[in-house]
């Protein structure tokens, strides 16, 4: 795990290097794109839906499930996003949005994913295989995705221009985030993690949560701003040693946002048992959430030392689905 979140930086160049005009065609006509997949493989969704959101004339919804939304037919782009690409619910979204006739794109390493793309000429990118963690394929994910909204032109191509930017940023900076990533674990130390940010940056909660679940073995929780003030925040009353309250933060959020998050911090300084701020740098979204992703699995993987826990293993997730082919 420590090699490969080392490698996240080259990651995100490598899948930028990746000719996918062989497999992906610029045609199509869509009313609404649907994203489809699962833990490791759902997370990037919910990043190229804030990067492009600016940029793209068309809604996105994410399916993390069994339940396809409304409104999907033969004028909906569907990109199915596995690693595996054997993922239960992930397949079965994309059976049903087939037969409604919605135009399917594969993003996958394998599997019956990938099988399928190659049996139906799916449109599709193909990721590199043989990483036992689809979760550290976070960087083949995303770039994967934009690639495929820019081809349809959904997105402009600069955007892919701000990942280059933020994987040099990472290269410069990686020594310094590894310092910073044993600070937090040492501040976070054994207490309850709970995340916070605007909506902006959720994606980036969401992958902490799930890094520190994955990599760590630790529940934690995570909430945005500004919806965490009109319920959560009356959760914190008294104090709460046992929790450590993390705030991820960039600039230029919404003068309203940056003002709520000033005035909690406060609160989070008095009750919890640790209140920490952690401040993005880049020049804009892509690269701060990028930077704050390589801070947050870092981080993870301090915490997994502290715990003494083998980050890579998920027993009880392959256990799940093990039991899952039995019913
Ligand atoms: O991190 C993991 O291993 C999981 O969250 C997987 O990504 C999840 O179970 C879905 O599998 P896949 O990514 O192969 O579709």
């Amino acid at each position: 795990m420590e090699k490969l979140i080392q490698y996240f930086p080259t990651q995100l160049e490598e899948a930028l290097r990746q000719d996918t005009s062989e497999t992906l065609g610029s045609g199509g006509s869509y009313q609404n794109v649907l994203i489809a997949g699962m833990g490791g493989s759902g997370i990037g969704a919910d990043f190229v839906r804030g990067f492009v959101r600016e940029h793209c004339p068309l809604p996105i919804q994410i399916v993390k499930g069994y339940a396809l939304p409304s409104g999907i037919g033969s004028h909906t782009l569907l990109i199915a996003s596995s690693y595996s690409g054997n993922t239960e619910e992930t397949l079965d979204v994309v059976a049903q949005a087939q037969r409604l006739g919605a135009q399917l794109v594969c993003v996958s390493s394998g599997g019956k994913l990938l099988e399928m793309a190659k049996q139906q000429q799916l449109e599709h990118v193909k990721l590199p295989g043989g990483i036992p963690s689809p979760r550290a394929c976070l960087g083949y994910s995303i770039v994967a995705q934009m690639q495929v909204l820019v081809a349809k032109k959904l997105a402009p191509a600069e955007l892919l221009e701000q990942v280059q930017s933020a994987a040099s940023l990472l290269h410069q900076e990686q020594e310094l985030i590894r310092e910073r990533a044993q600070h937090l674990a040492q501040a976070i130390g054994s207490k309850l993690p709970v995340i916070y940010s605007s909506t902006a940056l959720t994606p980036v909660a969401i992958r902490c949560r799930q890094q520190f679940n994955e990599n760590a073995k630790i529940l934690c929780w995570h909430h945005e701003f500004p919806e965490m003030n009109h319920n959560e925040l009356v959760g914190w009353r008294g104090e709460q040693d046992e929790v450590a309250a993390l705030l991820l933060r960039q600039r230029d959020e919404h003068p309203r946002v940056e003002a709520r998050l000033n005035i909690c911090k406060a609160v989070f300084d008095q009750y919890a048992g640790a209140s920490i701020e952690v401040i993005a740098r880049g020049n804009n979204l892509i690269e701060r959430s990028f930077y704050l992703v390589h801070l947050v699995d870092w981080t993870s993987l301090e915490l997994a030392k502290l715990r003494q826990v083998d980050p890579s293993e998920i027993r009880i997730i392959d256990f799940l689905k093990e039991a899952l082919k039995e019913v």
